[in-house]
């Protein structure tokens, strides 16, 4: 009997569930199998051409491309037109920097760079067996179409995607790659196809994220991106308020600061991708997305939005709580009723449209877990409110009853899924950074595996759109800096939550399968029965280099489950917040590393009862004495790292010193009184929070 709470976003990629990964205790697919598939087997091995590879979008995947297929023997072609500026080579440094000068040499080695003049492609292509083209020339439909029937005149066979911003593929002729800057680093593409191609699945075995959107106009980034865009820029016509200080106010209620975003790209081609799209999707869906004059105006003279710095006003007063409001319902009232049109078209699975906006174009929450927090009537009543100031935009695609099924898994599990076979269950949880709403998911999670009569379970990231386990989000301290209560409510809900990992079930394995697990991640993990990490892995509590105070039991937790000698490594993880690779934290910190295929089996083995021979650390439930204070940490010359490794220290002795039962309120306690000091007030957090909330 299999069942899942909702659909898998790994399944929305044909690659099965999370739970056939343990039970196969292997990858569905194999990155060398797809290449052998995409470009040719070894003897036949053909390239990858990247067109307009000079350009910000060509320049950036050759880069991330390159590097990920190199070591498979496929050559990179580079097409451009002449006199354009090299775009590869800048990013030379911060390729030497990211894999060190041995590797970015053969990196940038295999890269065959060749110049044309847009009408008939270079005679020696040929040669490279051209077999996927990446397409990133600019956003011009009709050079984009002549531009395939020249590569298909030459190469039939040739799969071919276009990076488009907002073209949809039936206009295209090709399907759609669509990636999100900054595009040498960001693992984001939205994927447009009618049925997952083997290239898809390649970009996932690299470690990229491919997303599966509808083809419908700009997808899902892009209605979010300009959408928020367009929404500033409203609110500038009805008010006058400079876009600088829009910015601020978008960067407090949303996350992003599209404006800066845009000078940032580059205002002339990112003010005209802006336009494109949102030219596009006013003529298909009216007035909600229409530009606005100064956009018309910006896109055909790339003037930047910001003015230069000594152009801003010194003096800047705050807007009131009423006119905070209408800017709420200028901008959320937009963005909610760009969303309900993308939920009545089914643009995508609901975790991924919440998921783009959070990877791809800075959001805090993505858009539905905004839509959620406020729930069904408020939304409705703020896109009302928006509709009251700006009537042109009430005339069309706005879908209040999307909105209805607010209550079904698929909108109360956007970031934590589970599964199970009848045995063993399967949590896996979709974001990088733990906060209220995944705490809240993954309680659900719980409580459906348990009514399910689930004993054993996994704890893992999702496969999919979460490459690796950050630790807690910064922004959920907020309002414990400047109360102590709101602060240990936070850890002690969260530790309640990750206590249930031990208490409820007869065995549970935590599994790291991607690069880092950090912090409030690796708390909640360790309360697993079992820890596992595969070998590349690295852990860590750097909680004392912003500086706060652990607050999820790790000042405790790993005590209790490692043997006295190895106590000084746990006091130096806690108090250096330096890292540990996986292998080196075997029996102190985590009961098994190895490569991903046997981490696999072994989770599987532990979580299935199968694990005769391998006994589980034990918890100890007393009261620990004798954890060591010095162990020769030296003293930082940082008055802050030096009171936050006091506090941790002090957390150490003290919720070791009392029974397990009695631990958790004394180390949320010590976390939520270190929280309201000055040292982190004036640390990262407090940081962040001035630069983010305090306009
Ligand atoms: N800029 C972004 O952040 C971003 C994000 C996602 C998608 N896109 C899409 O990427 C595509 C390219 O945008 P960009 O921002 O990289 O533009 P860009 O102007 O930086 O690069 C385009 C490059 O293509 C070259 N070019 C023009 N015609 C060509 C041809 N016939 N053959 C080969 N090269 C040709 C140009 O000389 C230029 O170097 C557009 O479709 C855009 O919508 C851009």
């Amino acid at each position: 009997m299999r069942k899942s709470l909702r659909q898998s976003t790994l399944q929305t990629l044909g690659l099965g569930s999370v739970t056939d990964i343990f039970r196969n205790g292997r990858l569905p697919v194999d990155a060398g199998d797809l290449v052998d598939r995409v470009f040719g087997g070894p003897d036949d091995r053909g390239s990858l051409v990247i067109s307009g590879a000079n350009g910000i979008v060509g320049a950036g995947k050759m880069m991330q491309l390159t590097s990920r297929l190199e070591p498979f023997g496929v050559k990179s072609i580079g097409l451009s037109r002449p006199r354009t500026a090299d775009g590869i080579g800048p990013h030379y440094p911060g390729l030497v920097a990211a894999v060190g000068q041995e590797r970015a040499d053969r990196i940038m080695g295999n890269i065959v760079r060749m110049t044309y003049d847009g009408t008939s492609l270079p005679a020696d292509l040929g040669k490279w067996r051209p077999r996927f083209l990446l397409e990133a020339i600019p956003e011009i439909l009709e050079i984009k179409k002549a531009h395939y029937r020249l590569f298909r005149a030459a190469f039939p066979g040739i799969e071919i995607r276009s990076v488009t911003s907002g073209f949809p593929s039936s206009e295209l002729g090709v399907g759609v790659a669509h990636p999100a800057f900054p595009h040498e680093i960001n693992k984001v593409w939205e994927v447009v196809e009618k049925e997952t191609s083997s290239m898809t699945q390649l970009l996932w075995a690299l470690g990229l994220i491919p997303v599966p959107v509808s083809d419908d106009w700009s997808f899902v980034l892009d209605v979010l991106f300009c959408g928020l865009t367009l929404a500033g820029l409203e609110y500038h016509r009805a008010t006058n308020m400079p876009f600088w200080k829009i910015d601020k106010y978008l960067r407090k209620l949303v996350g992003p600061n599209p404006f800066r975003a845009h000078d940032v790209i580059g205002a002339k081609g990112a003010n005209s991708l802006t336009w494109s799209c949102l030219h596009h999707l006013g003529e298909k869906y009216g007035a909600l997305f229409r530009p606005t004059p100064e956009l018309d105006e910006r896109r055909v003279t790339g003037q930047n939005w910001y003015p230069l710095n000594h152009f801003r006003p010194l003096v800047n007063w705050p807007m009131d709580d009423e006119a905070e409001a209408e800017f709420t319902a200028w901008i959320q009232g937009a963005l909610f009723q760009m969303a309900s049109l993308m939920l009545h078209e089914q643009r995508a699975h609901l975790s991924h449209i919440n998921a783009i906006g959070e990877l791809c174009a800075q959001f805090r929450r993505g858009i539905l877990a905004m839509i959620r927090s406020v729930g069904v009537e408020a939304a409705i009543k703020n896109v009302e409110a928006y509709h009251r100031l700006h009537p042109e935009a009430a005339g069309s695609c706005w879908y209040p009853a999307v909105f209805e099924q607010l209550g079904s898994p698929e909108w109360q599990q956007l970031y934590v899924n589970a599964e199970h076979d009848g045995r063993v269950g399967v949590v896996t949880i979709s974001r990088e950074n733990y906060h209220n709403d995944v705490d809240t998911e993954l309680n659900r999670a719980i409580d459906w595996l348990k009514a399910e009569g689930i004993a054993n379970v996994i704890l893992t990231g999702d496969f999919h759109l979460a490459t690796q386990m950050v630790g807690a989000d910064i922004s959920e301290f907020f309002p414990a800096l400047d109360d102590a209560e709101a602060g240990r409510r936070v850890a002690r809900t969260w530790s309640a939550t990750a206590r249930r990992l031990y208490d409820e079930f007869k065995v549970s394995v935590g599994f790291v399968n991607g690069k880092r697990c950090l912090g409030g991640f690796l708390e909640l993990l360790m309360h697993c029965h079992y820890l596992v990490a595969v070998e590349d892995a690295v852990l860590g509590m750097p909680e004392v280099t912003l500086p706060v105070v652990p607050g999820m039991e790790g000042c405790h937790w790993p005590f209790r489950k490692a043997n006295r000698p190895q106590w000084p490594k746990l006091v130096r993880m806690l108090l250096t917040g330096a890292p540990v690779k996986a292998q080196d934290a075997v029996d102190w910190l985590i009961d098994y590393s190895g490569p991903m295929q046997d981490s696999l089996q072994t989770v599987w083995r532990f979580a299935s009862g199968g694990a005769a021979g391998l006994t589980m650390r034990k918890l100890d439930e007393g009261m620990l004495k004798g954890v060591p204070a010095d162990i020769g940490v030296s003293v930082s010359d940082s008055p802050a790292t030096e009171a936050a490794r006091k506090a941790i220290m002090e957390t150490i002795r003290d919720s070791c010193g009392v029974p397990l039962s009695e631990a958790l309120d004394v180390q949320a306690r010590h976390s939520a009184d270190f929280t309201v000091s000055s040292f982190c007030r004036e640390g990262s957090i407090g940081a962040e929070h001035l630069r983010t909330m305090m306009v």
